[in-house]
Formats: structure tokens, C-alpha cells, sequence
């Protein structure tokens, strides 16, 4: 599969089927996996044999769909989880634990900030946050002796500024971490941050992925590419003896290309249990099938209302990577010649209350907290996803309390823009 395109990777990367076997992935809708003796069974727990023997650690629907998404990504190795909020937090908490520190972009998801600056800071994991347009040297400054991982959104959600990959992984791989980026909005078909030296990617595969509001779901895939042995101190969770499992080294049984998915399955799926049902995984493939089919044109629609809202009267700022003159747009076509992504933010004059009375009177987009979608919606992240933040945390976030953020869908852009300003119309500011 390595020689495909990535469309073709899209519909037929993760499974092929045997003679006689099914086409479509089969859903291996099973807690448990039958064994003829204790001691083919015993070899699996000791990581000595590869397969399955509970759902709760792994299942072939799953490793199917992981290794397709890894594939895209052009990793090593994959995992799928419940969600992208587990994705986020198995990728971090696989190399951190109480004492660590993370450096993280302040341009990210709410529900990411969370999980970093309250959630991990509970566990002993503590974090400093950059702006997505600092300088080397800041970046250099954020970086302790006990920090362990750096993270970025390439687009972030939903502040839309654009990660400098390149920049973020130099400066991570000087103070040798590895970088997380999650790749959510782009996806692969716009961009891969492991060939911009990402080492380690995650998704939120609820959004364009499944693309179809249909399953929650996560994914992690590994670059391959961080040395962990060259850096033993940092990593002892991969680079020493594993009580837990008859003291197994995952970086030197597994190797640097499958020591990290090893080790988050293992480890933290075995004791956090986040696996995505394999039904999700099954009606994720369907997504991942079109995936390259639908991404041209969430960005052409994208694109074709950012104008729109850019040359509108009523509108006083619009966040969009693609419209020249925004401040991500030379980094955007770096990163995304082709374009990154459906969603647009922007800001109507009047503030907050213009923001809800436009809302009201939309009729294709709906009010809904999800993005990445086949059909249009939108939404207030300061009433919503982003409502745990103080007004200093928004503003450092990018998202200004009358923000609307709209995610165009696959309809036709000339219907999705006269609903808009037909809803406009009737704001009176
Ligand atoms: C960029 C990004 N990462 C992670 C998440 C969390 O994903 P999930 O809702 O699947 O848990 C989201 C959710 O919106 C997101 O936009």
C-alpha cells in the first residue's frame, strides 16, 4: 500500500481480504477470543505472541482501521480510542507522569486546554502554554529539565491558526521531546505533520473522518521516528523494565517504530480501557472510504463563505487560513497548498448578541457543538465549548466571546451562502 496516493490509501489502506473473505472490513463484535490451551493464551499476555483475547485492550475491527489511519499518516503504527479527548490524553499520558511538564500551543480545542491545564495537573503534570506565533527563543523558554512532550493543533479549533511544525518539532527535538500534533481539522489528505517532523499524531476521528456526526472516536498514530533509547532518563516508562508486564522494555522489544502504540495499548488501554466500539471503528472506515472525495470540498465551501463573510458589511473580522491577508495564510499554504479545512470563524460587528441573533435565524446550518460534518453547523464557543475558560483565557485562545464558528458542510455553497445572508439580513446592528 506504501506506493499508493492517499486517496487510494483512503478506500483500500488497513485490510485486504483473503479468498473467499469479507470485502468490508468485518465488525468483530466480540468481548473475548476463544484459545485451545492455557499456553497459546499465557503467550499473548506476555506480549510473547501477536492477537487478541479482550476488546477492552484491542480488536481486529479496530486494528484494521488504525493501521488505515496510519497509513494516511504515514506512521509506523496506530491505535484507535473512544474518543479524541482519550486520544489526546493516552498520546501525553504515554510519556508523562506526575513531575512532567508539557509544552503546549495556548491555540488549541477547550476541551484539549482541559485536559492539559486542569485534568493532567491534578495527576502531577504540569504545563506552560505558547502562543501559536512565538518566537524560537520563546519557545525555547517554555522548556524545563523535567518537560516531556510539546503539542500543537495544526489547526486549531476554533481559533484556526496554523501550528509552524517545522518550528515546533526543531525546537521540541533540541530539548529532546517528541511533538503531538493533532491533526484533526486538516486531516491527511491536507496535511501530514510527521513529514514537517511531527513525531507522534492524534485525532479526534468524530469530525471528518467519520465526517457524518455518526461515531465518537480517537486515533493515535506513531512517526517511528523519535529515538526514546537515546533518550532512556526522559522515558523510563518505554526504555525500562515493565513491572506489569514480566519486565518487558518497549523500546528495545518492540523498537522505536512500535514501542509507543505497544505500550499505550498494553498499558493504558489495559487500565483506562478507551477502546472505540468496533462498530464505531466499522462506520469510521465508511468515512475514511470518501475521505479524500469530501475534504476538497468542505475546503472549497470554506473558502467560498469566508469571502463571502470577509466582503460582508455586517461582519467585522473573519478567520479563515485560506483568504489572503489573514494572518495564517503564507504558513497555511506551507503547510496546506490544497487547502486546510470547512471551518470558518469569524466576528459580526455588535459582538456577543449580534452572534446569538444571527444564529436564531440560520435555516441549513444548525446549532450544534460539532464540527466536521456533512451537514453545515455552528455555534458560540464562548456559551459553549470554551465556556471554562476565563475572558483572559479566551482571549490568549483566540476566541473572543461573539465569535461564531461555522463548519460548512457538503451542501452547495450557493445555498449555504444565501442562507447566511438571508440570516444576516435580518441582524440589526
Ligand atoms: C482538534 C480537536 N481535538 C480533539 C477533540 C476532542 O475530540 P472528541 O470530541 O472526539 O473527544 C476535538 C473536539 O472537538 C477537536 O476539535
Amino acid at each position: 500500500m506504501s506506493d499508493y496516493t492517499i486517496n487510494t490509501k483512503c478506500v483500500q489502506a488497513g485490510y485486504t481480504p483473503g479468498n473467499g473473505e469479507p470485502r468490508q472490513i468485518p465488525i468483530i463484535q466480540s468481548t473475548t477470543f476463544k484459545y485451545d490451551t492455557s499456553e497459546d493464551m499465557g503467550k499473548l499476555f506476555d506480549l510473547e505472541a501477536s492477537g487478541y483475547f479482550y476488546t477492552r485492550l484491542a480488536n481486529p475491527t479496530n486494528d484494521h482501521v488504525a493501521a488505515k489511519i496510519a497509513a494516511l499518516e504515514g506512521g509506523t503504527a496506530g491505535m484507535l480510542t473512544s474518543s479524541g479527548q482519550a486520544a489526546n490524553f493516552f498520546a501525553l499520558f504515554n510519556i508523562c507522569e506526575a513531575g512532567s511538564h508539557i509544552v503546549a500551543s495556548s491555540s488549541i480545542y477547550g476541551g484539549t486546554f482541559n485536559l492539559i491545564s486542569v485534568t493532567l495537573k491534578k495527576m502531577g503534570i504540569d504545563s506552560t502554554f505558547v502562543s501559536p506565533t512565538a518566537t524560537e527563543e520563546e519557545l525555547n523558554a517554555a522548556f524545563r529539565e523535567n518537560t516531556r512532550a510539546m503539542f500543537g493543533e495544526t489547526i486549531a479549533n476554533p481559533a484556526l491558526t496554523v501550528l509552524d511544525i517545522e518550528m515546533f518539532a526543531k525546537v521540541a527535538h533540541a530539548h529532546g521531546v517528541p511533538l503531538i500534533v493533532d491533526n484533526t481539522f486538516p486531516t491527511p489528505v491536507n496535511c501530514r505533520p510527521i513529514e514537517w517532523g511531527a513525531d507522534i499524531v492524534t485525532h479526534s476521528t468524530t469530525k471528518y473522518m467519520d465526517g457524518h456526526g455518526a461515531a465518537v472516536g480517537g486515533a493515535i498514530v506513531d512517526s517511528g521516528n523519535f529515538d526514546w533509547m537515546a533518550h532512556a532518563d526522559k522515558y523510563p516508562g518505554l526504555c525500562t523494565p515493565d513491572d506489569s508486564y514480566h519486565g518487558i522494555t518497549y523500546a528495545e522489544k518492540f523498537g522505536q517504530g512500535a514501542a509507543f502504540i505497544t505500550k499505550a495499548t498494553s498499558q493504558l488501554m489495559r487500565d483506562l480501557g478507551c477502546i472505540q466500539a468496533p462498530q464505531n471503528a466499522f462506520l469510521l472506515n465508511l468515512g475514511l472510504e470518501s475521505l479524500h472525495v469530501r475534504m476538497p470540498r468542505h475546503v472549497e465551501n470554506g473558502q467560498a463563505v469566508a469571502e463571502f463573510l470577509a466582503n460582508h458589511p455586517k461582519v467585522e473580522k473573519v478567520n479563515y487560513p485560506g483568504l489572503p491577508g489573514d494572518a495564517y495564510y503564507e504558513i497555511a499554504k506551507k503547510y496546506m497548498p490544497n487547502g486546510g479545512c470547512g471551518v470558518v470563524s469569524f466576528e459580526l460587528k455588535g459582538g456577543r448578541a449580534s452572534a446569538e441573533a444571527f444564529m436564531k435565524e440560520l435555516k441549513l446550518a444548525a446549532i450544534e457543538t460539532h464540527v466536521a460534518d456533512a451537514r453545515t453547523c455552528c455555534l458560540n464557543p464562548a456559551t459553549s465549548t470554551h465556556r471554562q475558560m476565563t475572558e483572559e483565557q479566551l482571549k490568549e485562545a483566540g476566541v473572543p466571546a461573539g465569535l461564531v464558528r461555522i463548519s460548512l458542510g457538503l451542501e452547495d455553497k450557493i445555498d449555504l451562502i444565501a442562507d447566511l445572508a438571508q440570516a444576516l439580513d435580518k441582524v440589526e446592528i
